[in-house]
């Protein structure tokens, strides 16, 4: 099978070294690509939003597969344009994205298929907006731009002050752009998170192990949010809330699509916490984790290509996925002024001393002049399996201790 990833993070580095390991690979090749994928695919200089230049290059390399990583090309509908042109494609129409796209019709799709959410308002205009912010009592209170917004659009809000000023910043100064021309008023809910993947094939799913992510900058979840500074899998959940996240969400997820006719196959992400009254789903992504796919990977022992294309085929059902003993914990080294405003282009030293049984997946990196540089706000996923997870950690942070260039940040307590 000749299989073409769409993506150039860290997310996809780790899909494609998991892919490189299939036997049932043929070519494999990457759109855009970065420096490091480069190592394991072929990555033609074609830009991720070109899909007439994409539809060509799958029909010029034969390509059986095309495998979408991020969300951004999703939602422009990069899987109905490839299906249209012949090409089997894992990831979901541009319907199914809307998921992720729009916090609203996620919430409108949850409340009708029954899945357990947070209690929500849709707000459409400024005026109306306010209106329900006056009304509302119970604080604190949740604001969400509806849109895509890199993970910044959410604002836990202590006071109407608060309510009243995110309304402001996401529909009037438009701070996130279109994505907060409506807004959400969510009930705020308590609880841990984990993320939750499973592959859906249109008809089935198969949930994959339960990975858990470290949103904010700096240790003891302090600082501000992040797209991820770390993740570890698996997470041993108690046999209830298993029950519930199968039955209550990925299968009437499932269900819902198919009544509402949404073409969706692809992997779905969902964001939970396990509220006082059980998992509640706090939001969709309808792609893999980034950085939660890093500390996956490892652990799946399956062939992750022969899967992702049952899926594309809509032939998921009796799939079955094995997983390596242990835990992995993934360390995101991060580029100084990350999140706001990661500076470029520092040498980065020490990869070579890595040890072996470690992996590090680059999710901004480029080469130049024999040199590795950093070239964006992530930097790199160091990532380590172990039979128990203080291993594990052990492992993965004495090789972050190798790596160096300048203002490196880490999180030091992944897994903790
Ligand atoms: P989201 O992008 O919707 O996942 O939100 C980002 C983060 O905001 C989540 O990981 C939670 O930590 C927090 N969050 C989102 N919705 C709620 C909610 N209803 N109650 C409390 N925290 C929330
Ligand atoms: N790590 C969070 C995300 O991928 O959205």
């Amino acid at each position: 099978m000749n299989v073409l990833i769409i993506g150039s993070g860290g997310r996809e580095h780790a899909l494609a070294w998991k892919i490189k390991q299939s036997p049932l690979l043929g070519a494999l090749h990457a759109i855009p690509g970065s420096a490091a994928i480069a190592g394991l695919a072929q990555c033609p200089p074609i830009g991720q939003d070109d899909f007439e230049g994409i539809a060509a290059y799958c029909a010029e390399q034969k390509i059986d597969l095309v495998v979408v990583g991020p969300e951004v090309p999703l939602s422009k509908g990069i899987a109905d344009f490839l299906t249209a042109k012949g090409v089997k494609v894992f990831g979901p129409s541009q319907q199914g994205a809307m998921l992720e796209a729009s916090k609203q019709f996620a919430k409108e799709f949850m409340d009708r298929n029954l899945l357990p959410t947070a209690a929500f308002t849709a707000l459409v205009s400024p005026a109306f907006a306010r209106e329900k912010v006056k009304e509302n009592k119970k604080y604190p209170v949740v604001i969400k731009a509806d849109g895509l917004a890199a993970g910044k659009g959410v604002r836990i809000c202590a006071s109407e002050a608060e309510a009243l000023e995110a309304v402001s910043d996401f529909m009037e100064k438009r701070i996130h752009g279109y994505s907060g021309s409506k807004v959400i008023l969510e009930e705020f809910l308590t609880g841990r998170e984990a993320s939750v993947m499973a592959l859906v094939d249109g008809e089935d799913f198969l949930m994959l192990p339960v990975s858990r992510d470290h949103k904010r900058l700096s240790d003891h979840d302090l600082g501000p949010n992040t797209g991820g500074m770390g993740a570890i899998a698996p997470l041993d959940l108690p046999p209830r809330d298993l029950e519930i996240i199968q039955n209550d969400i990925l299968r009437k997820f499932v269900d819902g699509i198919k009544k509402e006719n949404i073409d969706f196959r692809g992997v779905i992400y969902v964001g939970l916490m396990f509220t006082p009254d059980g998992p509640k789903v706090l939001e969709f992504n309808t792609r893999f984790g980034d950085p939660e796919t890093q500390a996956l990977m490892p652990v799946i022992k399956t062939d992750l290509l022969e899967l992702l294309a049952a899926c594309a085929d809509g032939q998921l059902k009796g799939k079955t996925l094995e997983v390596n003993p242990g835990v992995c914990v993934t360390v995101v080294l991060s580029a100084e002024g990350y999140p706001e405003n990661p500076q470029k282009g520092a040498e980065i030293t020490g990869l070579g001393q890595v040890p072996g049984g470690v992996e590090v997946f680059h999710s901004g990196t480029a080469r130049s002049g024999g040199k590795t540089l950093t070239a964006g706000g992530r930097v790199l996923a160091v990532t380590a399996l172990a039979p128990a997870l203080a291993q594990a950690r052990e492992k993965a942070y004495a090789a972050a201790g190798k790596i160096q260039f300048k203002g490196m940040h880490y999180r030091k307590d992944i897994g903790l």
